[in-house]
Formats: C-alpha cells, sequence, structure tokens
C-alpha cells in the first residue's frame, strides 16, 4: 500500500481550497486499490506552533529529518515524513501561503536541512504535488511562485520529485453570495462567471494532479 497524504491549509471547509483536496484524493484513489489516502487540515488540528528554533533536529547525531516539538502537530509531520506522496494545498494570502501553510513547512523541511552541506532530504522519498487557489489570475501566479520560490524548491529538492504536480484554480469565488460583501472592487460578475465556465475544468486538473501523483508514488520517486 502507499500511502498519499494530502495537507490543507486553508480555513475554510467546503470552499474552492477543500473542494480541491477532495478532486485530488478522488483522483489520487481512481489510480489504484494499492494507493491509501489521508487528509490534514491544519486549522483544525489542536494547538501548535511553527519552528521555535530548538536546533533540536540539528544535534550532531542525532539529525533524525523530523521535528522534535511535540504539539498538535506532531502526527500530521509524520504521517508527512512517512508518505509515499504528499500534496500540500493553500489558498493565496497577501501573495504567499496561509500562515499555517507556511509554519507547517518551516516544521517539516527545517529538519530535512543539513547545514552541513546545505543538502535538503526527506526522511523519505515521496511524490510532491501542489494546489492553490487564489482571486488572481494566471498572470499574477508568476509573482506567488516567486514569493514562494526558496520553501517550494526545498520540497522538490527534499522530497526528490524535482516535476511536482501543480494544480492552480484563478479567479475564485471567494463567496456564493458577494450581495452581501463590500467586494465590489473584485468584479464578483466577472468571478462568478469565471467559476461558472471553469471551475469543473479546475476540478478535473486537481483529480488528473491526484491520479499522477499516485503513479508517481506507486512508481517510486
Ligand atoms: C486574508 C486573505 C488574503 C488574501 N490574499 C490574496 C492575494 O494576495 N491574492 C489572491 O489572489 N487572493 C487572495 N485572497 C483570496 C483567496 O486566495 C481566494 O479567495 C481563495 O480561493 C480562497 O480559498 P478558499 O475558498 O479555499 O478559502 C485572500 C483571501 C484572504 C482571506
Amino acid at each position: 500500500m502507499k500511502r498519499i497524504l494530502i495537507v490543507d491549509g486553508g480555513p475554510r471547509r467546503a470552499m474552492n481550497t477543500s473542494a480541491l483536496c477532495d478532486a485530488f484524493d478522488e483522483g489520487a484513489r481512481s489510480a489504484s486499490p494499492e494507493i491509501g489516502t489521508a487528509r490534514v487540515r491544519l486549522y483544525d488540528l489542536p494547538p501548535w506552533k511553527g519552528c521555535m528554533s530548538c536546533l533540536a533536529c540539528k544535534l550532531r547525531g542525532r539529525e533524525t529529518g523530523e521535528c522534535a516539538l511535540r504539539d498538535g502537530l506532531s502526527d500530521a509531520l509524520r504521517a508527512a515524513n512517512e508518505a509515499d506522496g504528499i500534496a500540500v494545498a493553500s489558498p493565496v494570502y497577501f501573495g504567499e501561503w496561509t500562515a499555517m501553510t507556511r509554519a507547517f513547512l518551516e516544521r517539516l523541511v527545517f529538519p530535512w536541512l543539513h547545514y552541513t552541506d546545505f543538502s535538503v532530504a526527506a526522511p523519505k522519498k515521496k511524490a510532491l504535488a501542489w494546489i492553490y487557489s487564489m482571486n488572481a489570475t494566471a498572470e499574477h501566479f508568476a509573482q506567488f511562485r516567486r514569493n514562494i520560490a526558496m520553501l517550494e524548491g526545498a520540497l522538490a529538492r527534499g522530497t526528490g520529485d524535482a516535476d511536482p504536480a501543480i494544480v492552480a484554480a484563478f479567479t475564485t469565488a471567494q463567496t456564493k453570495d458577494y450581495s452581501r460583501y463590500a467586494m465590489d472592487g473584485l468584479d464578483p460578475a466577472a468571478h462568478l462567471a469565471w467559476r461558472e465556465a471553469h471551475w469543473e475544468e479546475d476540478l478535473a486538473k486537481a483529480r488528473a494532479a491526484g491520479r499522477a501523483t499516485a503513479e508517481k508514488a506507486l512508481a517510486g520517486v
């Protein structure tokens, strides 16, 4: 059995990012009965913190590649380290990941980083996928990718997956009822029309990415 962990770094249930995670999950499971998936919702975990810079993961001779801090994130980190594939999902907040996604990645990746030779290695190689949703259009996506390039690159090096699947949903509907909120500058009609035209396509891309990631996990990265 190969295990794929889907880490949902968005706060909202049943909205854009979580729906893309559902589709990714469905696609991954469709690849083979030998694929098992699990979901972690970072905002629903018991209290946890970002990296505390305790340097326990850098103690000479005790570099396990896993965060030593014990809190509400520990089980998720263990699952991520043991997984054969990992998908990290986040809405874009102020041109970056959500704070919780960022904090999760700090805790996951800092123990993978060796300050001796600056190599990055997860305890186990794995297939990697990214799932993003945002108000912005495809033209703004490149800027977002530049903002997150350091950690995105570290994940690719650490997992050994140099060509991760990337699902990006643009011009998302931030609410189903724009009339309730003062958000007119966003051009709600355009967002709703975009969703009508593109949302099924976005879900299909997430399903395809899930399947591709699972197939990669089965083949071994
Ligand atoms: C605090 C906050 C900051 C945001 N910043 C951005 C941004 O910089 N760029 C963008 O395209 N969308 C931004 N958005 C919009 C969300 O990324 C977008 O609506 C996303 O699809 C929401 O995902 P969800 O439906 O899963 O919550 C922001 C939303 C919030 C709540």
